[in-house]
């Protein structure tokens, strides 16, 4: 990012619930937590094992690897701009952070512990319990876990790339190129029916047509057993795409050039794709600039704040 321009992060603020409100030592609780590995039954994952700051609290393989070199079933999102999920998860079906928090601590192929073993092994660490008793008035537990772990999830803001510039104002914040893909992102193709801006995610659980048959995971419909939500995940943000590597819930994708082409041939054409996504032809100047434009997306400047 250029240097010159200001960090527009500072006039974001992510929405918090009311029972857990935004504060800097909650977040420098939370941000503590999410570098230990004790909140694994065997002390060798942590959050950022998965969600690593370098690749936008993503760890570039295709699925994640969690206690005992176990394989978890989906690609790891960025929680980059997590603050902003209306619902959590592929499935789109958790309603907080908080919540979600316990999850990837009590699976058993993530950090495969327990929250009943695991609160006093946490409360024993003098300055989580005196932390707990300072902002929570309460001794260390699960609330103050997954509490602390949200506030400091929701402070991971990424709302300051050159597109954010652009559309401030400021035409030098893109390039030539970078303006052109952005047109053909949101004029020529219809990438934005789903990844509309500011987030480039509508937040919705659709079906992209990623294959003819789902197989084993079948998305959102796992939820609900609702046969019309097959092939139907949260359609994830395409911020920071260029550290977000590899693609789509099973990581099946390994660069954005795979991607277009997926697009480009109209899906696999599944029977419930979205009828918004149909075949398109792009001249490789075009697909160049689109490509420029997505990986214009680029803010990373919490780590000036981490
Ligand atoms: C072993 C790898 C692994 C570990 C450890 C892990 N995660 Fe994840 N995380 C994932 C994967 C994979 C998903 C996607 C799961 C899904 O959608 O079904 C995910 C999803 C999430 C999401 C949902 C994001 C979204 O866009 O919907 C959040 C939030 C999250 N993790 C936070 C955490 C926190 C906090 C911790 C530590 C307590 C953690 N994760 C530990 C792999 C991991
Ligand atoms: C009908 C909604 C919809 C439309 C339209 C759409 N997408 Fe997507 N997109 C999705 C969904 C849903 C996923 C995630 C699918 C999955 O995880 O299996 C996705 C995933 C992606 C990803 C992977 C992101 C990641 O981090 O894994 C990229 C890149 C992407 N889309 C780009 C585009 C582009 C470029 C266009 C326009 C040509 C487009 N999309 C049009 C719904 C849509």
């Amino acid at each position: 990012m250029c240097k010159t321009r200001p960090d527009l992060n500072q006039y974001v603020s992510t929405p918090a619930p009311a029972d857990n409100p935004m504060d800097s030592a909650k977040v420098a609780l939370g941000k503590a937590l999410f570098f230990d590995t004790r909140l694994s039954l065997d002390n060798t994952i942590n959050c950022a094992s998965c969600h690593k700051p370098g690749l936008a609290f993503t760890d570039g393989l295709k699925t994640s690897t969690g206690i005992n070199g176990q394989k978890t079933d989906r690609n790891s999102p960025s929680l980059l701009n997590a603050g902003f999920l209306p619902t959590v998860m592929f499935d789109a079906h958790l309603k907080t952070l908080e919540l979600q928090a316990i999850v990837p601590i009590q699976e058993p192929n993530e950090m495969g512990h327990n929250m009943r073993d695991l609160i006093p092994i946490l409360r024993a660490v003098p300055e989580y319990q005196q932390a707990a008793k300072n902002i929570y008035e309460r001794n260390f537990d699960a609330w103050v876990l997954t509490r602390s772990l949200a506030a400091f999830q929701r402070s991971l803001l990424s709302m300051s790339a050159p597109y954010d510039h652009f559309a401030k104002g400021d035409s030098s914040a893109l390039t030539k190129k970078e303006q052109a893909g952005l047109k053909i992102f949101s004029e020529k193709l219809y990438c934005t029916e789903c990844h509309s801006p500011p987030y480039f995610t509508n937040y919705e659980a659709r079906n992209n047509g990623l294959y003819i048959d789902y197989g084993e995971d079948k998305g959102r419909f796992r939820i609900h057993l609702d046969s019309s939500e097959i092939g139907d995940f949260k359609v994830p943000s395409l911020r920071n795409l260029g550290h977000t590597s590899p693609y789509m819930h099973d990581g099946s994708f390994a660069t954005i050039e795979e991607v277009i082409d997926h697009y480009a041939k109209g899906g696999a054409g599944h029977r419930l794709q979205d009828p918004v996504i149909v075949p398109f032809t792009l001249s490789s100047k075009e697909r160049e600039a689109l490509i420029a434009f997505l990986t214009s997306l680029t803010d990373l400047s919490f780590f000036e704040r981490l």
